[in-house]
């Protein structure tokens, strides 16, 4: 059991590009590691995501998975999903908008677009490829892992910054 610091925004290493993990790799004694201190750190604050830069490892590692979310009631449950590699191709031209947060930006929420209907393919924690078509939130919390490889944050998503803010203050009924 290791729960890791979760950077906060600003951290330079939150804007970094990961690196991918070689096959051979991913059944090493360190990725394994990795992995398990992603899960615990994942399972300690309770959120549907986490990717490695978050607790400082610059490697292509996502975690995602969640029961029925007090926030997102509609959501069906997607089982606990390590990534390795993700690849993601969207499926349509179409586009969401939805409230997001992150564990590096604690108390904050903003409105984020992205594509409604994807494919993520990558390595589970077997080193076993998977390929999976998502939409919703689903869709979403793997684009928002995802962009955490690349040194993305969801606030560069938003398209209007009066839609960001604490989360116990913002109107969310307000869309632009
Ligand atoms: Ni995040």
């Amino acid at each position: 059991m290791a729960i890791k610091p979760v950077l906060k925004m600003g951290n330079p290493l939150l804007n970094q590009i990961a690196t991918p993990v070689a096959i051979a790799d991913m059944l090493s004694p360190e990725i394994q590691s990795i992995i398990k201190d992603m899960k615990d750190t994942l399972d300690d604050q309770q959120g549907l995501g986490i990717a490695a830069p978050q607790i400082g490892i610059l490697k292509n590692i996502i975690i995602f998975g969640y029961e029925n979310s007090l926030r997102y009631q509609e959501a069906t449950s997607v089982p606990l999903t390590v990534l390795i590699n993700p690849v993601i191709t969207p499926l349509s031209e179409e586009m969401d908008d939805a409230w997001e947060g992150c564990f590096c930006l604690p108390g904050l929420r903003g409105l984020v677009s992205r594509p409604t209907y994807i494919r993520y393919e990558g390595y589970n924690e077997k080193g076993a490829f998977i390929s999976v078509e998502a939409k919703g939130l689903h869709a979403r919390v793997v684009q928002h892992e995802a962009d955490h490889l690349n040194g993305i944050l969801f606030p560069k998503r938003i398209k209007n910054i009066q839609y960001f803010g604490f989360e116990d203050s913002l109107d969310y009924q307000m869309k632009g």
